[in-house]
């Protein structure tokens, strides 16, 4: 009766999966077999949904195959739209919306894991792009399926086909945070397919969870920092009187990694490269600069902690670079880890077992009922 609680599942192996490796102490992160930093800069978003989906990269005979047949699920069911519609009239919050959306994906379909996993993965940038654009009193553009995945996000959201710089810097951020292990929003959708429910069921619960601010949610206040701060001369005398107030940096330390996280070198060098040919330099200097005082007195004011930069604060700035509001960061981590979620659904269901743990009861026991005349209040 006396079992020890795993606090928040903390450090607990819950099943097996050939999907990512989280290593915090090397801060290493391999996706399907490749170290992230071999794939998610070179390949297209398509190629590594081949590669979580079918545990390999595709000939190309294949991948044209894939591409068309995400392309052909990307319009939505006229239902989501409606929801979209109501959701804006009442200004719900992105992700609120993008959940309600999301539900509706099983309509009209014949429920089949396969497809579940292919319409969900290409349907949710129509889905972003259309509210974003509702909520600012645009109509939604019509899907296009001459796009790549990346490309199609961006002329969702904008209206307009983005340029291949922008492009490429939104699929390797796809990229980069498409899986990482068991995290909440992961887990959530495995719990939910462990009962041999729908992947559409699954994927609803996992953008529940990501919506959370201890999940998905930092990148915003770690832009809002480095705005703040405004010039790298300033970042000192900032940075130190945000840690003598005892408050915390955003876009720094990490649950799991104990050193740098390497999806934030990935994202700087993506940033790099789109502030260099088209957006502001100074931009990604002060950025950096900020970073650099940040470790600096982070090291200074929590010696020990190993407190490093996470894949937030690059997240942040290339986001931003892209054009992206803040408004639309967390739902853009939703574009990209659908295709985690949806693989790790598959994978549950071709081998996993049901998720059930237990709790440990720490209320009273045999209590005698009393009838509702002769209870006192209190
Ligand atoms: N700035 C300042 N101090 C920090 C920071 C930070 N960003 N992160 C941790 N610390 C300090 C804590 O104050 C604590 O100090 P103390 O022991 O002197 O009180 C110590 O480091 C350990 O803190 P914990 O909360 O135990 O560290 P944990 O590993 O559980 O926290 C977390 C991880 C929540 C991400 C934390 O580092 C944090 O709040 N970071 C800022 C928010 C952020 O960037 N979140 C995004 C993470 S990436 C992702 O989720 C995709």
């Amino acid at each position: 009766m006396n079992q020890a609680v795993a606090q928040g599942l903390d450090g607990v192996v819950a099943a097996s999966t050939r999907l990512s490796l989280v290593d915090g102490e090397q801060g290493r992160l391999v996706l399907a077999g490749y170290d992230v930093e071999e794939i998610a800069p070179r390949a297209s978003f398509e190629e590594v949904c081949f590669l979580f989906w079918q545990g390999r990269l595709p000939a190309n005979s294949e991948l044209d195959l894939l591409k068309e047949r995400l392309a052909r699920r990307r319009a939505l069911p006229p239902a989501a739209l409606g929801i979209l519609r109501e959701a804006a009239r009442s200004r719900a919050p992105v992700m609120d919306a993008v959940r309600m959306a999301v539900s509706t994906l099983s309509l009209g379909r014949e429920e089949e894991p396969g497809d579940d996993a292919l319409t969900a993965v290409a349907a949710i940038p129509c889905i972003v792009g259309s509210y974003w654009r509702l909520l600012n009193d645009r109509e939604p553009v019509p899907a296009l399926e001459e796009l790549g995945h990346a490309a199609h996000f961006l002329h969702q959201v904008f209206g307009e086909i983005p340029s291949p710089e922008q492009a490429r810097g939104l699929e390797t951020y796809l990229n980069t945070v498409c899986d990482h292990g068991f995290n909440a929003s992961t887990f959530t959708a495995r719990v939910i397919v462990s009962t041999q429910s729908d992947i559409i069921s699954a994927v609803t619960g996992a953008v529940g969870a990501l919506k959370g601010p201890l999940h998905g949610g930092a990148p915003g206040p770690a832009l809002d920092m480095v705005l703040e701060i405004g010039s790298p001369d300033r970042a000192d005398a900032f940075i130190t009187a945000k840690l003598s107030r005892g408050e915390r940096l955003m876009g720094f330390g990490h649950r799991v990694y104990r050193v740098r996280d390497p999806r934030a070198d990935i994202l700087a060098a993506a940033a790099e490269r789109f502030y260099t040919t088209a957006g502001d330099r100074e931009m990604y200097q002060l950025a950096r600069a900020v970073e650099s005082t940040a470790l600096r007195l982070l090291a200074e004011h929590k010696p020990g902690r190993r407190l490093d930069t996470n894949v937030e604060f690059y997240t942040a700035l290339l986001l931003h670079g892209l054009g992206l509001p803040t408004e639309l960061f967390t739902p853009a981590f939703a574009v990209g880890r659908m295709l985690g979620w949806t693989a790790h659904c598959l994978e549950q269901l071709k081998d996993g077992r049901l998720i059930r743990p237990q709790s440990r009861y720490v209320g009273e026991a045999g209590l005698r009922f009393v009838t509702l005349d002769q209870r006192s209040v209190g």
